[in-house]
This record gives structure tokens, C-alpha cells and sequence, in this order.
């Protein structure tokens, strides 16, 4: 039995300490946060579940084996660490720190210490990611073109990041777990129209082997869209997100393009064959993620999602960011 502590019960807390109480193998023994009202909801919900506003009576808890991190960006760094310090294995939101520096100490602290940090990448463990990422490995798709995505609704606006460190690390931990090159280079731009955070940006990164993604991330759309489009050289494929059944589709068109004997005339041929949509998992990502966490806590091993991983998403987002403070300046990674 993993013993666990959540700091953190705003939003998402609630699907942690719901979706750990629901494993065989772990159990929530306290909750922090800072707020009266999320205490009491705490207190509604799981009578038995230890209350506090102090994160120290979970960091120096004995009972306690690990702690999940479901707090702000800004403050995943002090409590991770603390909570190491502290021998405890962490679970942290995404993004997993506000930079590169805090996220590489972390990395070293916990190898130091010998305890796993797991990454919040939620999206990894859904059905559909899964999906795509065998298609993928078994070829289908054939040479990978491009990833395109498109992650917009009306809110929730953050009050200590802008949209890219909110929405972005989705789709940047995606891409880090379906393309196995490292990313070269990145380019975003956005706009802050509220509250001095980006709240609509673009972000291309650049891959070698002519792979190349972009993300279109908005807190100011009028319509809530999840929409992913990844071509290939052999197939195409869509994966809509919000679709209940069919969520993704492959496509079987494409373009092959061939020189005429003797003549130097491009001859192109359009592909238009059948559409298709697999079988893909109904499975709470959330839980199925928990599980594994608590699973490479029994058996000592490293998560897939581990802070390596979480690290290269902050990278991403760093590179990012200076490319948006230079309205589009290309930055290497
Ligand atoms: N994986 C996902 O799909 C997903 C979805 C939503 C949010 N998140 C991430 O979860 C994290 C939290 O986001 P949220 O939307 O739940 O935020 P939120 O503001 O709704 O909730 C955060 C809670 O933490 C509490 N808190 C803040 N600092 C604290 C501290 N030092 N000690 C104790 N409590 C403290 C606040 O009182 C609040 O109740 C962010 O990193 C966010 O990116 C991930």
C-alpha cells in the first residue's frame, strides 16, 4: 500500500485524491490546501482523509510514502522539493516547473535521494494517445510529415502562467511520447488582451526529417476545440478529442508525386482511398496513470512520464517564451 498526501484541492485535486482512492494499492491519508472552502470540501467528500493548511504535515509525515503536487505552476518547485527532501516520491502537475534550472535540480535531487517523480501528462495514458503512438510504431502512417493541433476554448484563465504553460504542455508532452526525434528549433508568437498573460499563442517547433508541428493554443474562443491532425507518408489520420466513439479516423489519401520519363514535368498524383476509425479504449487516463505511478513505486521502476521527460516539455516551453518576447525569433533547443 502506497500512503499518499495531495496538496492542492482547486480544480484538479479532486480527480488525484478520487482516482487514488479508488486503487487497491494506494490510499490518500491527508490533504492540504490553503483555501477554507477547498478544506471543506475535502472534509465533505472523505471524512476519514487527514485536513490541513500546512504542506509540513505532509513533508514531514511518517506515514506518508509519497505526494502529489496539484498546486500552481509557480509553486511546484518549492514543495517537489521540499517533499524530496523529505524522502517522499512525487507526482507533479504539468508543467513540472517554471524552468529548466528548477526542473534539472529536481531530476538530480530525486536520483540523489532515490525516489521517482512522475509527470502529470495525463494525455499519454488515454486511449487515443495509445493509439496513435502503435500506429505509429507499426508504420502505418508511414514517414511522419507533420503534427498539428488545435487546443481552444473559452477559459479557464490562469492567474500565474499565460495559455502556452497552461494548454501547451499537452500537446508538447504528446509529441515528446509519439516522435521519437529530438525537437531542433522553436517559433511562437501570441497576444495578451486580459490580464497581461498570452491568452491566444502559436507555437511551431521544428523536428529533423522534415517533421515539423504546431499548436494553436487560445483561452479566447468562442467554441471548445480538441482537434489533432497528423500526417504521414502513407496515411493521414484526425483525432477529435471531444467525439465520444469515433475519435480518431485514418485517412487513407495522400500525395505522390513522380517524374515523367524523360521529362523533368512534376507528375502528381492524389490518394483517395478508404476512411476508417479504430478501436480505441474508454479508460480514465487519470487512473490508469496512478496505477502505473503507484506500480513504479512497488517495483522500483522509472516512469515513462519521469521529471527527464518533464524537463523536456519546460524546455519547450522556456524556448518558447523567448521566441514569444521576440515576436516570432527562431530559438534553438
Ligand atoms: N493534467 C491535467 O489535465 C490538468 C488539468 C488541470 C490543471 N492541471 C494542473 O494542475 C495544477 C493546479 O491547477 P488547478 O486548475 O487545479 O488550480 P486551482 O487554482 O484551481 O487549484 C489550486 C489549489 O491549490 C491551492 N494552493 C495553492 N498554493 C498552495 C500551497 N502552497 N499549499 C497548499 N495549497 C495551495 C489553492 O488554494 C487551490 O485550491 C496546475 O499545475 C495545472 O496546470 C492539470
Amino acid at each position: 500500500m502506497v500512503k499518499f498526501g495531495v496538496i492542492g484541492y482547486g480544480y484538479w485535486g479532486p480527480n488525484i485524491v478520487r482516482n487514488l482512492n479508488q486503487l487497491e494499492e494506494a490510499k490518500v491519508l491527508a490533504v492540504c490546501d490553503k483555501s477554507p472552502a477547498a478544506r471543506k470540501r475535502v472534509q465533505k467528500a472523505y471524512p476519514q482523509v487527514h485536513v490541513t493548511t500546512d504542506p509540513g504535515e505532509l513533508m514531514t509525515s511518517t506515514e506518508i510514502d509519497a505526494l502529489a503536487v496539484v498546486t500552481p505552476v509557480w509553486t511546484h518547485y518549492d514543495l517537489a522539493k521540499t517533499a524530496l527532501e523529505n524522502g517522499k516520491h512525487i507526482f507533479v502537475e504539468k508543467p513540472f516547473t517554471s524552468n529548466t534550472a528548477q526542473a534539472e535540480e529536481l531530476i538530480n535531487l530525486a536520483a540523489r535521494k532515490n525516489l521517482k517523480i512522475i509527470m502529470d501528462h495525463t494525455f499519454l495514458f488515454t486511449g487515443a494517445v495509445q493509439k496513435i503512438a502503435q500506429l505509429l510504431k507499426e508504420g502505418t502512417l508511414g514517414k511522419l510529415y507533420y503534427y498539428d493541433s488545435m487546443r481552444v476554448n473559452l477559459g479557464l484563465f490562469q492567474h500565474d502562467v499565460n495559455v502556452l504553460w497552461d494548454l501547451a504542455p499537452h500537446d508538447l508532452s504528446i509529441m515528446d511520447h509519439l516522435i521519437s526525434e529530438d525537437p531542433e528549433a522553436v517559433v511562437a508568437t501570441g497576444q495578451t488582451h486580459l490580464n497581461g498573460f498570452e491568452d491566444v499563442a502559436f507555437i511551431t517547433v521544428y523536428f529533423p526529417d522534415k517533421i515539423i508541428a504546431h499548436i494553436n493554443v487560445n483561452w479566447l474562443s468562442p467554441v471548445k476545440v480538441r482537434t489533432t491532425l497528423i500526417g504521414g507518408e502513407k496515411k493521414m489520420l484526425v483525432w477529435n478529442d471531444l467525439e465520444a466513439d469515433e475519435k480518431i479516423k485514418i485517412y487513407d489519401r495522400g500525395i505522390e508525386v513522380t517524374n515523367q520519363q524523360g521529362l523533368y514535368n512534376l507528375l502528381v498524383n492524389y490518394r483517395s482511398g478508404d476512411m476508417w476509425s479504430p478501436q480505441v479504449k474508454q479508460i480514465e487516463a487519470l487512473h490508469q496513470e496512478l496505477a502505473y505511478f503507484v506500480d513504479c513505486i512497488v517495483k522500483n521502476q522509472t516512469p515513462m512520464n519521469d521529471g527527464k521527460a518533464g524537463l523536456r516539455v519546460v524546455k519547450m516551453l522556456e524556448a518558447a517564451s523567448e521566441s514569444l518576447r521576440q515576436r516570432g525569433a527562431l530559438v534553438y533547443l
